[in-house]
């Protein structure tokens, strides 16, 4: 595996990749990689020639207050990780090196971004979008995955990507989670043993509902009391929102039907988690 921190070294290898004609993956994280990431590296080595990953905590994504500074960390672990399941490139910039002038472009997708979690986080996603642009640049053509646990990011990525004509497949890898059902995410690292029990209020409500709508209750309003009701009876969950959607508009339904998506935010401890499902799949 190389590791590189330069744009213009990743340009060098991705230049060789071309002339081989390799198909390119592409993994790009924060890092503090978990199982969740790395059934995304596992599919691109297997759908790909050769795989990308990319580690850089994008202080574009986080508001003022946010965890930025706090953000978990642990490169040598993640060195080791990429290594052992056979990643060709480990691209690790800096800031400085993303971002030599201060930005003055930013990706905007309307009616995306700003709705449920671009509701409580106004910037969020056009940081995402704009980093991500920059990546897909940097990279060029390539089969990009995402986890869909970031259901709304997925979207917003996958209508750039369409939209400014990229030459990136964007696909959408399901949620890996606990035994339990809580979903892996970096920030599970803010949680108590404690908390992490209490988390696992999320992903049940979001099943109980799936097992209601497969019932066939199709009322949005009744699944989402039902979602409410399940989240309260945990006291050291928070609920911010539970939102129920057409999965790709992200349009707010009344009556669920198949592509339909229910997504929530919670506050436990420290941590502020999302998940979401398809309710006509379930939490598997
Ligand atoms: O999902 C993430 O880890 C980040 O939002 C991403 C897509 C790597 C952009 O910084």
């Amino acid at each position: 595996m190389r590791l590189v921190t330069q744009v213009s070294e990743v340009h060098e290898f991705i230049d060789e990749y071309r002339v081989q004609k390799s198909t390119v993956g592409l993994v790009p994280t924060m890092g503090f990689l978990h199982e969740g990431h790395t059934s995304l590296m596992q599919r691109a080595g297997n759908e790909n020639d050769k795989t990308i990953v990319t580690i850089f905590v994008n202080p574009l994504q986080f508001a003022e207050g946010e965890d930025l500074s706090s953000y978990p960390q642990n490169l040598e672990k993640d060195i080791s990780e990429c290594e052992a399941i056979g990643i060709d490139l480990l691209f690790v910039p800096s800031s400085e090196e993303m971002y030599s002038q201060p930005i003055l472009t930013s990706v905007q997708i309307d009616q995306l971004m700003n709705t449920i979690e671009g509701a409580s986080r106004p910037t969020h996603f056009s940081g995402v979008a704009t980093v991500v642009a920059k990546l897909f640049n940097i990279v060029g053509p390539c089969n990009a995955y995402f986890g869909e646990k970031d259901w709304q990011q997925l979207q917003v990525i996958s209508t750039m990507a369409r939209d400014l004509s990229f030459r990136v497949k964007v696909l959408g890898c399901p949620t890996v989670r606990q035994p339990n059902g809580l979903a892996l995410s970096s920030r599970n690292a803010y949680l108590s043993l404690e908390e992490r029990k209490a988390a696992t209020a999320l992903s049940r409500s979001l099943q109980i509902a799936s097992e209601n709508v497969q019932a066939g209750e199709t009322s949005a309003a009744v699944i989402k009391s039902q979602i409410v009701d399940e989240i309260t009876d945990e006291a050291l969950v928070t609920l911010e929102y539970v939102e129920i959607v057409e999965g790709n508009s992200l349009i707010t339904i009344d009556q669920i039907f198949e592509g339909a998506r229910i997504l929530i935010a919670a506050k436990v401890g420290k941590a502020r988690l999302i998940d979401n499902v398809d309710p006509y799949f379930g939490i598997k």
